[in-house]
Order: structure tokens, then sequence, then C-alpha cells
């Protein structure tokens, strides 16, 4: 165990840059915005952040003080990689462009996303069925910036390891300095478990960092997932959600206190006001509501009490409440309220 945390706890050079540890924020739209990234940053255990995804159209015109996306704290930007999705190289380029004039870490090219309005866009997974024009995003991104550029990425649109690898090898020619793999086909949304085993195929193939994505939950699957397929470090998505702090938990040895939800729920609504209007915070708090409620015995009647209320305040009256005395809470998060 405390070796995983040291190997995870270790710095790891990406093009050239230190990265202090090796376990990054996975992107989440909807769930990794500017709040949540504040919140999970109190705890101070990722070594990267990742944005959700960002449309690379939009980026040139955007305005960081209306956009309920493309928004950060200036104080994040050295460890924060904005992850984009597009169809095209041009546009793909130029949001690059912006990104790095903003002061990113990164940029963060989604090959990825299987949702069908993205998929339809010709943008996300979809692009993995035209590997040349893969490699042209790539290439231009590559060209147009001189920060790290990270690629995530799926097996395909069917379980065959091989074109993975051949993914993996085309991005690393193309100029990627690191890849995310999620080792899922394209139309299996988190349905079934990802294929870790691909993973180290992918890893064997090329010299840049890997970073291993999917369904790591404790410090036991990052022991599995690192010995058995060598990737360089963890990409964890929903299981931040549920415990903004597992990462400190990992490389910090952060050890919970009991007040542990009741301070995550309340300060979870206090940094939503600060960068949103309350209708808009209060979307995004719903979002983020069963995920933390699969941390306990009763959590879908947690989940439904928490999202039940209209305004902030009777949101947090209501979390003064249910957190009076801490509910039982489980080993592992209850893994059907992950959606
Ligand atoms: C609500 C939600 C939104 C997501 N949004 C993105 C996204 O914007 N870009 C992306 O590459 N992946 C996105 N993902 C996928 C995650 O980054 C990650 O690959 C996936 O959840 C598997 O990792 P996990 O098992 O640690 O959650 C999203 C996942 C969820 C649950």
């Amino acid at each position: 165990m405390t070796n995983i945390k040291n190997q995870l706890d270790s710095s790891i050079l990406i093009k050239g840059r230190t990265v202090e540890n090796r376990v990054l924020l996975a992107p989440m739209a909807g769930l990794g915005h500017v709040a949540f990234r504040e919140l999970v940053e109190k705890f101070n255990g990722f070594g990267l952040l990742f944005t959700g995804m960002c449309s690379a159209k939009a980026i040139p015109h955007e305005n960081p003080d209306v956009s309920q996306v493309f928004k950060w704290r200036k104080q994040e930007l050295p460890r924060l990689v904005c992850q984009i999705f597009g169809s095209d190289a041009v546009s793909m380029a130029k949001a690059a462009e912006r990104i790095e004039k903003e002061g990113f870490f990164g940029v963060d090219l989604n090959f990825g996303c299987s949702v069908a309005a993205i998929c339809r866009r010709g943008c996300g997974a979809e692009l993995l069925k035209t590997p040349s024009l893969v490699s042209k995003i790539v290439e231009q991104v590559r060209k147009a910036v001189s920060i790290p550029v990270f690629v995530k990425f799926r097996t395909g649109w069917q379980d065959n390891r091989d074109f993975a690898v051949d993914m993996a090898k085309r991005f690393e020619d193309a100029g990627a300095d690191a890849l995310v793999f999620h080792p899922r086909v394209a139309p299996d949304r988190r349905s079934r478990p990802p294929r870790w085993s691909h993973i180290a195929h992918v890893k064997k193939a090329v010299s840049i960092p890997v970073f291993g994505n999917g369904n790591i939950f404790d410090i036991n699957d990052c022991t599995k997932i690192i010995e058995h397929t060598g990737c360089d470090g963890v990409s964890l998505g929903r299981i931040a959600v549920a415990k903004p702090w597992i990462a400190a938990s990992f490389t910090r040895e952060f050890i919970p206190g009991k007040n542990i939800y009741a301070y995550t729920a309340m300060e979870m609504t206090r940094l939503l006001l600060k960068y949103y209007n309350e209708h808009f915070a209060i979307k995004l708090f719903k979002k983020f509501v069963p995920y933390f409620s699969a941390n306990f015995k009763f959590g879908h009647s947690i989940c439904r009490k928490l999202i039940k209320k209209n305004s902030i305040h009777e949101i947090q009256k209501n979390i003064e409440t249910i957190f009076k005395d801490t509910p039982e809470t489980l080993e592992r998060p209850n893994l059907n309220m992950f959606m």
C-alpha cells in the first residue's frame, strides 16, 4: 500500500514539465466545473485537473466571466488542463492557441466521448472512425502550441485491442505528449467494466506517459491497474465526485474526519453560488448529489432529500439536518448510483 502510494505520489515529466503526482482528475462535463475543482483543491491531492469538455468552435469567442464551462480560477491554471472537443483540425488548433494564451498547463483532445449529441456532430469517439483525421487534428494542435498536448481516447467502436494500440501509436507519432486511455468500446457507456488489460498493450506500444482510466474506486484498484498494466498513473472520474478528497487520501495520507460529508456538501453549495447564479448552482448541485449520496447505506433516501429543495438556503438547512448525526457510510460507494 505504502509502495503504491509512493508511486502515485512521485512526480512525472510531461513534455519536460513537472507534474507533482500521478493522480489526475478526469474531465467530466457538468461535474468537473470551477466550483467543484475549487472544492477538490482544498484537499490538494491531484497532480492535474481537467475541465469538462469545451467546444473547440466556441473557445475563441468564449467569455470566461459568463461561460458556464470555459471558466477557471487563476490559481489553478498551473495544473489545469482544458479539454476540447471538435471535428476538424483548424478549430481544434485555434482553440488550443487560446488555451495556451490563457496560461493553462495543457490542452486535452477528446477522442472518447460517445454521447450521441457529440458523435452526431462528428466529434469525440466518432473521430476514431477516421484515423487519418485523428492524426491531422493532433498534428495541427501540436504545431499550434508548445504546451503539453494530451489525448483522451477509448478502445474504439469494437473491442479490438490492436486498434487501440494502433491509435496510441498514431497519437504519439502526431505529437501527443501523454495519453489517458479508457478501455471501453464507444457504444458502451460505463455499463460493462473497462478492459484494463488493454492498457498494458497501449503502454507497451508508446514511449509517452499513459494514464489508465475507468472504474478506479480505491487504493486497491490503483494497485491492480498499475501492477497489471504498467501505466504511469491514474485518472479518476466519478469516485472523485463521490469523495472529492480521494486523491489526497492516496497522495497526502489525508484521513477524512467524521464531519467530511457535511463539510463537503456545504462547501459545494457555497462554491457553486460563488461562481453561478442560484438557478444554475442548484442544477449543478443536483448533478453532484447522486455520486455523493452513493457513500451512504441509505444513499437513495439521502439523495432524494438533498435534491428536493429549490433554494440554496433550503438545501443548506437540509444538509445541516441530514448530517447532524453522520449517516451510516459504505466501505465502497454504491456503484448503482453512479451514472
Ligand atoms: C457525468 C460525466 C461526464 C463526463 N464528461 C466527460 C468529458 O467531458 N470528457 C471526457 O473525456 N470524458 C468525460 N466523461 C468520462 C470520464 O472522464 C471517465 O472517462 C469515465 O467516467 C470513466 O472513469 P471513472 O470510472 O473513473 O468515472 C464523463 C463522465 C461522466 C460520468
